[in-house]
């Protein structure tokens, strides 16, 4: 199936080639799926704060040399950067990118696939969010993008009912598809999407292939 976005990045890592063959894998335990699955979180959250607003400045090295660079707003100006996980997968998204930006604030949203039918949209439970959430950059974590229902249900929210604007927000994702990207870039063209890898297509039941299974479940220990 082909797919369009105007703010992809698909995250180019010469260790993905290792860590993705252990993550499909049927057979990695849950505690090797956290342990591979963590470096390939870190790596792609590193990508997808490197999106974040930066400023110039001048430093001098330790040779006495003026160096033009620039920093991260989640180093200059932590406060007004969020982290949302979608609960409960995300979560394990969020602590990778906690790591390397620890001060940011961190906010939360209950959304669950409806596992009664693939069909009907996802059960989206609670909230919550910092004050002030509508003017800071926002970090969406989730792992696994499938049909979309869940993105644009905690898009929906930031963006519609806290005043988010779209066009500050990274949405952070491990593995995607054709479907799930046209989805957002139909309701949503403005948020960027960091992903680490666009698999072929959907099943019937809405699970990517040929995919990984359940990100949450087996990060987790749940399956
Ligand atoms: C999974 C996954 C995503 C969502 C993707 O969550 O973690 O949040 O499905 O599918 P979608 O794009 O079709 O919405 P799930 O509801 O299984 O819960 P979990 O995170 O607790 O595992
Ligand atoms: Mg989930």
């Amino acid at each position: 199936m082909s797919y369009r976005h105007p703010n992809l990045t698909v995250v180019q890592s010469a260790a993905f080639d290792v860590l993705f063959t252990k993550i499909r894998d049927e057979k990695t335990s849950s505690a090797d799926f956290g342990r591979y699955s963590r470096r390939l979180m870190r790596i792609l959250a590193e990508e997808s704060l490197s999106k974040l607003p930066k400023t110039v400045v001048d430093i001098t090295t330790p040779t006495g040399a003026a160096y033009k660079g620039r920093l991260s707003i989640v180093d200059t100006d932590p406060d007004s950067v969020c982290a949302v996980s979608i609960v409960r997968a995300g979560d394990s998204l969020l602590e990778s990118v906690r790591e390397i930006a620890p001060s940011i604030r961190v906010g939360k949203m209950w959304i669950q696939r409806n596992e009664a039918s693939a069909e009907k949209e996802a059960i989206h439970s609670c909230t919550k969010l910092p004050p002030g959430v509508k003017d800071m950059d926002i970090v969406l974590c989730d792992p696994m993008l499938a049909s979309g229902g869940s993105s644009c249900s905690a898009l929906d929210c930031l963006i519609n009912t806290y005043g988010v604007d779209p066009r500050r927000v990274v949405f952070a994702n491990v593995i995607s598809c054709p479907e799930g990207l046209n989805r957002l870039a139909h309701e949503y063209p403005d948020v960027r999407i960091v992903t680490c890898w666009v698999d072929e297509k959907l099943n019937d039941s809405k699970f990517i292939l040929p995919g990984l299974g359940d990100y949450g479940d087996r990060y987790f220990n749940t399956v």
